[in-house]
């Protein structure tokens, strides 16, 4: 057992969050992870509230277990005020936030008596989400798949963990198995955020050819690139730009963010460049960060939550000789 206060907290059997991945990352995939003994995470960016309300039931009827939802919190995000105000609405025990400033969010969830997990990608986001009362920080360091920041992972980390003093730090970005999960531990960390991994997963609801791209990868082929923005008809906060597994789409508009912009703001249809089939290479990102390159098959998840802590567990037994 990989008892931390994370786990001892939430009355988890393993220090394993499964990060919010917007929509596809739904009921199936939540309740798996959480009746697995990690926290599954219900993704929600963008979604219409009833659907989160309805997806929220859904891993309801499937666990007992805690799970969170993730809600986005940077100004301009589709549907922010409705997501954050179906989050109270709906009495979500645990909420992890991101992006943006946190801070109002962080104050009204606690309020509500939420457990508060606050995702930062650099120092000042975790300051001010401590400072406001956060209950617990992802540190997310650059290599993670989907939105992040600039710092690698493990200085970030380190630095998260200085500054948080008794709050619980987990780590996101780069872990994919119990090596990562190892590290993130003997660092003093309180357990690890998993995307990528889990989009590998039978209960991720997402394209099969994106999971196949995932295994395909080694891990060096990912583009991090405000260009993987440059298509939606909103802005990302100026700390953060997307991580995806290169695509011919990708590769064609790295680098070339404006003018991608430019052609998807030339659509008159509310599904603008979304529905352009003409447009070659086609629309394509496949979110996923550089623990691509750990990702061998699809599994269900509760086998990738037994998989990452039998081999931490390994792992940690054997650190102690090298104290000698
Ligand atoms: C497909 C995908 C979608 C993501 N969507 C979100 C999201 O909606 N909200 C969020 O806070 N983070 C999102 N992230 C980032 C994760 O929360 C997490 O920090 C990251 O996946 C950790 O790194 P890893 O991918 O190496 O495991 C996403 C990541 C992936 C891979």
């Amino acid at each position: 057992m990989l008892q931390t206060a994370l786990t001892r907290r939430l009355g988890i059997d393993h220090p394993i969050v499964q990060a919010g991945m917007g929509a596809e990352a739904g009921a199936a995939l939540a309740s798996a992870v959480s009746e697995a003994g990690g926290l599954g995470t219900l993704g929600t960016i963008g979604t219409p509230p009833a659907l989160v309300a309805s997806a929220m039931a859904r891993v309801r009827d499937l666990t007992a277990r805690p799970f969170a939802i993730n809600l986005v919190t940077f100004e301009g995000a589709p549907l922010r005020d409705e997501l954050l105000d179906l989050g109270i609405a709906e009495r979500a025990t645990i909420v992890t936030l991101s992006f943006g400033d946190s801070v109002p969010a962080i104050l009204r969830f606690r309020a509500a008596g939420a457990f508060v997990i606050v995702q930062a990608q650099d120092a000042q986001q975790a300051e001010a989400a401590l400072h406001a009362g956060a209950d617990a920080i992802i540190a997310q360091g650059s290599e993670a798949g989907g939105h992040t920041g600039r710092r690698g992972t493990l200085s970030f980390a380190a630095q998260v963990l200085s500054l948080a003093g008794q709050t619980p730090v987990l780590v996101a970005g780069g872990v994919g198995d119990g090596k990562g999960l190892a590290a993130a531990l003997a660092m003093g960390a309180a357990g690890v955020v998993m995307g990528t991994r889990f989009k590998a997963s039978e209960e991720f609801a997402g394209n099969p050819a994106h999971k196949a791209a995932i295994i395909s990868s080694d891990g060096g082929d990912t583009i991090s690139d405000l260009s993987n923005d440059g298509a939606y008809p909103f802005r990302w906060p100026e700390n953060v730009r997307g991580r995806v597994v290169a695509t011919p789409f990708g590769r064609h508009w790295a680098g070339r963010v404006e003018e991608l912009r430019a052609r998807a703001e030339s659509y008159d249809s509310p599904r603008g460049i979304f529905s352009d089939a003409t447009l070659d290479p086609p629309l394509d990102l496949n979110w996923a960060g550089e623990s691509s390159g750990l990702v061998e098959e699809v599994l269900p998840a509760a086998e990738i939550v037994r998989r990452t802590v039998a081999e931490a567990e390994r792992l940690l037994r054997k650190v102690s000789a090298v104290l000698g």
